[in-house]
């Protein structure tokens, strides 16, 4: 498949859909308490997204069961929601959430600390989302795909921590994952060249150590190799001629 540029009304489509999933990660934001399980997460993200009148984008993806990606602290991303997986004091918490309004996808992940966490947990999470914002400052015509991530790995590393290889961003649009991939670190092709009407979910996924991670026998849930901290930033974002609009924010 090829890139996709958006035309003016898929680009208004799509503002809404981003509107509507930084809603989501708003509210969400506020329940995430300790002795709440990751299932309440899950149902209260699908409650949020069918009040708008949107659906959730992750549930039944390729198999996936649930609305929202709940990845707790050795947690990359992928977690699936469960009704004994309780929520504790000094948890980081990655919410992925993504939706879909009339035909197209927003797709958006925030990671969020319970109550007092340690201060390498914090500025962990405080990296991955500067990480996102020094990415995007590459997104617009005249740059590349591959400086997004170059950007991106740079910042982490700077920082002493390391971006995630076997995940990327992605294009979205009609379909949740669209061309061009969008990996989080530097490759020796340029890639894609940018172009206003693109339409991109950014997400670097960044551990406090190896950047190795592995699956669980649920297929899903992907956590760190060596047990180490991870956190998630992701938004939609478009491509103009100026600099890049943020639409899930
Ligand atoms: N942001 C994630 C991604 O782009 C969300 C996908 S979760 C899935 O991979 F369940 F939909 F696969
Ligand atoms: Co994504």
């Amino acid at each position: 498949m090829s890139v996709t540029i958006k035309s003016g009304r898929e680009i208004e489509l799509m503002k809404e859909a981003g509107r509507i999933l930084a809603i989501v990660h708003e509210e969400l934001g506020k329940i995430i308490k300790p002795g709440i399980t990751t299932l309440d997460i899950d149902r209260k993200g699908e409650e949020i997204i069918r009040s708008y009148g949107c659906i959730p984008s992750f549930l039944n993806y390729s198999g996936y069961p649930a609305s929202i990606c709940v990845s707790v602290n050795d947690g990359v991303v992928h977690g699936i929601p469960r009704d004994d997986y309780y929520i504790e004091e000094g948890d980081i918490v990655s919410l992925d959430a993504g939706v879909l309004y009339k035909g197209y996808h927003s797709d958006a992940a925030r990671t969020w600390a319970v109550g007092e966490i340690s201060d390498n947990a914090k500025r962990l999470i405080e990296v991955t989302k500067q990480s996102f914002f020094e990415g995007i400052k590459y997104a617009k015509p005249g740059y590349h795909i591959n400086d997004i991530g170059s950007a991106i790995q740079k910042f982490v590393e700077d920082h002493g921590y390391s971006v995630v290889r076997q995940l990327t961003g992605h294009g979205i649009g009609s379909a949740l994952h669209e061309d061009p991939q969008i990996p989080n670190f530097h490759q020796r092709r340029r890639g894609k060249k940018l172009e206003p009407g693109m339409t991109l979910a950014i997400e670097p996924m960044v551990n406090e150590g190896h950047y190795d991670v592995c699956w669980l026998d649920d297929d899903w849930t992907v956590v760190t190799a060596d047990g180490s901290l991870s956190a998630h930033y992701e938004n939609t974002i478009l491509i103009t001629e100026d600099e890049p609009i943020i639409l899930s924010i």
